[in-house]
């Protein structure tokens, strides 16, 4: 039997609000902004190949172990961790592995507070028309102008750190399920919309070709940064999933949840893709933009076509609550933790771990003007550096926590999850939280936490550290 603890921090009402909540998760500024760029950078197919085996591989063993070791602790994931290894027997120290993921998952949230508030910018400035018959110079220089206005940027970073701090503080439970009802279906309309519109332009199959051409000599270029965004993508290896689990209730498959989850992740940045591309391609623009691609590409499209001004507020809208939906779940393993720990109400700990946040994203937002020389992590001729003022080729402060994060952290993390559920828990524990029908299958998912996916990390992982 399935232990029937309930965690103090409330329960989702069902399994369909947990897969609402882990795709609110999931589906965010990575599928929609990053995974396009990510793509457009490394080539095109060959990342898309790594990135569909990594996640299916890899992101989805982690994300069962995570959602299952959630389940049967029902506490923070720090706590979670520290109490079922104790009753297995094994080192409370695991705890670190889940202490370590709740600060990554700051980290992130302090550079995806910065760059959500673009899309709130960007509400505005297409709600009020700016972008009406844009040329492409127009808009990169409108994006450029933005990124070098560190108020501007101040502002909305603020704004979102308050959107996220509002929710998380008023309970995950209560305040969410209601919007992500709505938001989330929308999303896909929205979706669907942008990529017929691409079929319209006349470069569809150049998009396409371009998303889904596998060329072999670029497979290694974009391996790494693949797997990374695996993580990133599935929300996994920092205790977001985790927590989530820990609300879920006791008699809901995790199987075929965690699937739907990772599909329908999946499909939205597939979807992306193909919308984004042919845009791209008609505007004559170069598919490795970078970071600014949604940025600078989309509006271009949204002003040269009829109801752009509309769409393209809608669209931007629907950034922002994707964004939303998925930032909430990084601040909430800590808020949770917290809670536990000092006995404090949700609202104080919930302001002061927002600030801290805050406080971080500053440095993300210098990182685009001001302080776009101060560089961490640099290698040079005359060694390394970790930091150097103006240094060729190192990383600015938001490269530096988004590679700290995706490429060392996140792996990391999702390691110590699997081989804690894989080999700390007991057989029959996992065993009895996935509740498989089928003892085959129980076996074949098994091997998949065990093995398959730390396996898969590790390669990743020495490769990364020996490049
Ligand atoms: N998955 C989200 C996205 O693709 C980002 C995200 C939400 C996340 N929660 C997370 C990433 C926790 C890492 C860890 O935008």
């Amino acid at each position: 039997m399935a232990n029937d603890k309930v965690s103090i921090h409330g329960a989702w009402a069902s399994r369909w609000v947990f897969i609402l909540a882990a795709t609110g998760s999931a589906v965010g500024l990575g599928n929609i902004w990053k995974f396009p760029y990510m793509t457009g950078m490394y080539g095109g197919g060959a990342f898309v190949m790594m990135y569909l085996v990594c996640i299916f591989m890899v992101g989805l063993p982690i994300m069962l172990a995570e959602t299952l070791i959630g389940r049967r602790g029902r506490q923070s994931p720090v706590n979670t961790l520290k109490a079922l290894a104790i009753e297995s027997g094994a080192s409370p120290k695991w705890s670190w592995a889940a202490l370590m993921g709740m600060i990554a998952a700051l980290l992130i949230l302090s550079f995806y507070s910065v760059v959500a508030g673009w899309s709130l910018d960007y509400i505005l400035s297409m709600g009020s028309g700016q972008f009406a018959g844009v040329s492409a110079e127009g808009a990169g220089a409108a994006f450029g102008a933005l990124t070098a206005d560190p108020w501007r940027l101040t502002l909305w970073h603020t704004l979102f750190m308050l959107l996220t701090g509002f929710v998380i503080a008023r309970g995950v439970v209560a305040g969410l399920e209601r919007s992500l009802r709505i938001m989330m279906p929308l999303l896909f309309v929205l979706l669907l919309v942008l990529l017929g519109y691409s079929m319209t332009t006349g470069h569809f199959m150049q998009g396409f070709h371009f998303l889904f051409n596998f060329q072999p000599d670029r497979v290694l270029d974009g391996v790494l940064a693949a797997m990374g965004h695996a993580f990133f993508t599935l929300s996994v290896g920092v205790g977001a999933i985790m927590v989530y689990g820990s609300y879920m209730p006791k008699n809901a498959s995790i199987g075929s949840t965690i699937l739907t989850v990772g599909i329908l992740d999946t499909l939205v940045a597939l979807t992306a893709g193909m919308a984004l591309f042919p845009i791209v391609f008609a505007g004559g623009l170069e598919p490795s933009a970078g970071p600014g691609l949604m940025f600078v590409t989309l509006p271009v499209a949204f002003g040269n076509i009829a109801f752009g001004q509309v769409m393209g507020t809608l669209f931007f809208v629907l950034v922002l609550i994707a964004a939303w939906t998925s930032s909430i779940s990084m601040l909430e393993p800590a808020v949770a933790y917290l809670v536990e720990r000092s006995k404090r109400s949700r609202v104080l700990v919930t302001s002061v771990l927002a600030f801290v946040c805050w406080v971080i994203g500053m440095g993300t937002v210098l990182s685009f003007n001001l302080g776009a020389e101060a560089k961490f992590f640099v290698f040079s001729d005359d060694g390394f550096h970790l930091f150097q003022w103006g240094a060729e080729g190192g990383r600015n402060f938001f490269d530096s926590i988004d590679y700290l994060t995706s490429r060392i952290l996140l792996p990391l993390g999702g390691l110590s999850f699997a081989v804690f559920a894989g080999w700390v828990l007991k057989r029959e524990a996992v065993r009895e939280e996935l509740a498989m029908k089928s003892p085959l299958l129980f076996n074949l998912v098994y091997w998949f936490i065990r093995v398959v996916a730390p396996i898969g990390v590790l390669i990743v992982f020495v490769a990364e550290l020996s490049k």
